[in-house]
């Protein structure tokens, strides 16, 4: 098969991870036998300091034009200190979400064998833990009309969402259901908003075409708890943006670590895939970047493409790599290998280098 793929670093250890993700995506295209063909282009602060703009016309212009995109990660400290910056690296990511129309947002999160005993939770409460998180990506809070007063002490973001909207993602969230353990469970907080109430009643309503998937309702201060306290009693999460985006990040403490959770974004016509981690500015240039959430996307995009034995041998190498306790330090402070050894390690299990050297 022909790939192109567009390659947005973006900031922060966005670079370093996104290399390892296209050296894990060659190594793949050698050992099946596919042409993907990589483009590059700035997003985010990268983006700013090169065009003043967080999101360059020829960056979407790419995007549109290629296959897929492979996202590395947006931030830079310099704008989260200044809270009054009219321009922001995060907007280019929004608008790119919303301009390719990328209203899915798919996480998985599991509790890898291997990484148990490095979750801060008690490894009887996470083992066999199995979830997908089905996070809508261009509507509710995050779009809304924001609003600051003239003397900057009042502010406000709308928090809209439409039938139309909730509908599209439901059937997503229902159908990956009928394909897993067949349950959903819709976070929302309905007992106060009334754009979680549109929620509740459409989903409902979507439910009876599905009668195979039990539905559950939980509030999402009640899902926080639940996440930590049992965890496998979720299969299909599916919530709004902002419940998704910060139950995500907690559910990551399930797998060990942030730096192992992937996420493909989609929509009718394009597709992105990225980590969910952020651009971990602290980080960047050390070599220190855990580039697994990365090169898990990577195998995300080959799912998407329905490659699936490409897919699962970038899974079992990634797997095989944590049995040998070849992980970055946020996983393991007594094994703890680069970025760049990370991924080369991985590399070389896809292309089955037995005689790879470890050190
Ligand atoms: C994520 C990130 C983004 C979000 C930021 C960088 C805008 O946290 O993808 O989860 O809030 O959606
Ligand atoms: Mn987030």
């Amino acid at each position: 098969m022909k790939l192109n793929i567009a390659v947005l670093p973006g900031d922060g250890i966005g670079p370093e991870i996104t290399k390892q993700s296209v050296k894990v995506l060659k190594a793949i295209a050698e050992r099946f036998d596919h042409k993907f063909l990589f483009e590059e282009a700035v997003v985010g602060a990268a983006a700013i300091y090169k065009t003043k703009n967080p999101l360059p016309e020829t960056t979407i212009e790419l995007c549109k034009k290629s296959d897929a995109v492979l996202f590395g990660a947006i931030g830079d400290p310099k704008y989260d200190s200044n809270p009054s910056a009219k321009v922001r690296p995060e907007q280019g990511l929004l608008k790119l979400r919303k301009d390719l129309g990328l209203f899915a947002n798919i996480r998985p999160v599991r509790a890898f064998e291997r990484l148990i005993k490095h979750s801060p939770l008690r490894p009887e409460r996470i083992e066999g833990a199995d979830m997908v998180i089905y996070r809508e990506l261009t509507g509710g809070i995050y779009f809304g009309k924001k609003t600051l007063s003239e003397d900057a002490q009042v502010a406000s973001d709308l928090c809209v969402y439409s039938a139309e909207e909730i509908t599209r993602m439901a059937h997503l969230a229902f159908k990956a259901a009928q394909k897993r353990r067949k349950k959903v469970t819709l976070v929302d907080k309905a007992n106060v908003l009334e754009t979680s109430r549109l929620w509740r009643r459409t989903v409902k309503k979507i439910a009876e075409d599905y009668p195979e998937v039990e539905v559950d309702f939980l509030y999402v201060d009640n899902a926080a708890m639940q996440m930590i306290i049992n965890p496998k009693q979720f299969d299909v999460i599916l919530t709004e943006n902002m419940f998704g985006d910060i139950i995500s990040d907690e559910a990551s403490v399930i797998g060990g670590s942030i730096g192992l959770l992937a996420s493909a974004s989609v929509g009718k016509e394009y597709a992105l895939f990225e980590p969910i981690h952020g651009s971990y500015p602290q980080a960047a240039g050390k070599g220190i970047a855990n580039p697994i959430a990365s090169i898990l996307s990577a195998a995300m995009l080959l799912e998407h493409f329905n490659l699936l034995e490409e897919a699962s041998a970038i899974q079992t190498a990634v797997d095989k790599s944590l049995e040998m306790n070849i992980c970055t330090s946020d996983i393991s402070k007594e094994s703890s290998y680069s970025t760049e050894k990370v991924g080369t390690i991985i590399e070389s299990l896809i292309l089955n280098n037995e005689d790879f050297k470890i050190n």
